[in-house]
């Protein structure tokens, strides 16, 4: 029996489409909501819908327009608050202001965590994401998180694109991108070696490749990563890969935040395909990238958290989805 009977999904306009797969995959409507614009820019919430004492799930990362959409999901839990929901999670597949969760110099703000007591006093009860930069950001929050992988579907897909008994290495973008990466082995032969590159950032958004350890030489190459951005990283890693005798270059990121020109800067790189989610609403993409919808699992997220079903179990076994 769960602990409270009725399970409302809403979502704000930051991924309707996500939002409505999602609906599709737990067999139920979104709620009606109304999330516009007032004339001099505020936001309008307006939910239409009874939701007293129901488990209310809000849908909308905090993608670009980031403060836009991270002030719609503020409003909406607010307002779902107000209107004397039981319990509100906010599922945030892609928590922007990820990547501002530590002073990488003096007088800088930490904007990650900002965001967690923004969530928090606003009224949110629980949070869902995927891949955040830093799994420390967690502890950002003392209500609960769920800490989604994608690793899981992406390293499948990937899988299906590579020939049995292709020489692959998995390559870390970066430093950060390690631990993903070990992740990722899990779902390949243990033995698949791991590369990592090392990269500066000279200026914000700006990417320098200062090492790459590991042997890439005639082999594929499957970079991964969590967010492609403005693709410095995507197109740096790329270039050392292909400069070190990597024969064939596919990428697999969670995020596909994909700034403007990202797209076009990729298409220029040795890159075959790239793979990636759809924790952010996409506009048409050429055919060099490949989406992994993420509905399916966070659909069956979503029902073990409103049943009491542990979420660790499913992501630890390998139940299919
Ligand atoms: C942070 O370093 C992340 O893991 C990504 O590597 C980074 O955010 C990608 O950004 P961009 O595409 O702008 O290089």
């Amino acid at each position: 029996m769960p602990a409270y009977e009725r399970m409302i999904l809403m979502a704000g306009n930051a991924n309707r489409t996500l939002a409505q797969h999602i609906a599709q995959a737990v067999r139920r409507p979104l709620a009606r909501v109304v999330v516009s614009r007032f004339r001099d820019g505020e936001t309008q919430v307006l939910i239409e819908d009874d939701i007293r004492d129901a488990d209310v799930f809000i849908v909308q990362p905090t993608a670009p327009p980031v403060n836009e959409n991270l002030m719609e999901l503020l409003i909406l839990v607010d307002a779902a608050r107000r209107a004397s929901a039981g319990r509100i999670t906010a599922v945030v597949p892609y928590y922007g202001y990820a990547r501002q969760e530590k002073k990488a110099q003096g007088r800088e703000p930490i904007t990650a965590r900002l965001v967690a007591n923004l969530l928090t006093v606003a009224g949110a009860n629980r949070l869902l994401v995927v891949d955040l930069t830093n799994p420390a950001i967690e502890g950002f929050f003392d209500i609960p998180v769920d800490h989604l992988s994608a690793a899981k579907l992406l390293a499948s897909q990937v899988k299906n694109l590579c020939r049995v008994g292709e020489d692959i290495v998995l390559v870390a973008a970066d430093e950060g991108a390690v631990r993903r990466v070990d992740r990722f082995r899990r779902y390949f032969h243990q033995e698949v070696p791991l590369a990592v590159i090392f990269k500066d950032r000279p200026r914000p958004d700006e990417v320098k490749v200062v090492g790459l350890v590991g042997d890439v030489e005639g082999k594929t190459a499957i970079v991964v990563d969590d967010i492609i951005s403005t693709g410095g990283t995507l197109v740096a890693a790329a270039e050392v890969v292909q400069h070190h005798g990597a024969t064939r270059i596919l990428a697999a990121v969670t995020h596909p935040v994909l700034v403007e020109g990202a797209v076009d800067r990729l298409a220029e790189t040795p890159i075959e395909r790239i793979l990636v989610t759809d924790t952010v609403e996409l506009p048409a993409l050429p055919p060099l990238f490949q989406v992994v919808t993420l509905a399916p699992l966070l659909g069956e997220v979503l029902n073990r958290i409103h049943y009491g079903i542990s979420v660790s179990e499913l992501m630890r076994n390998n139940v299919p989805l």
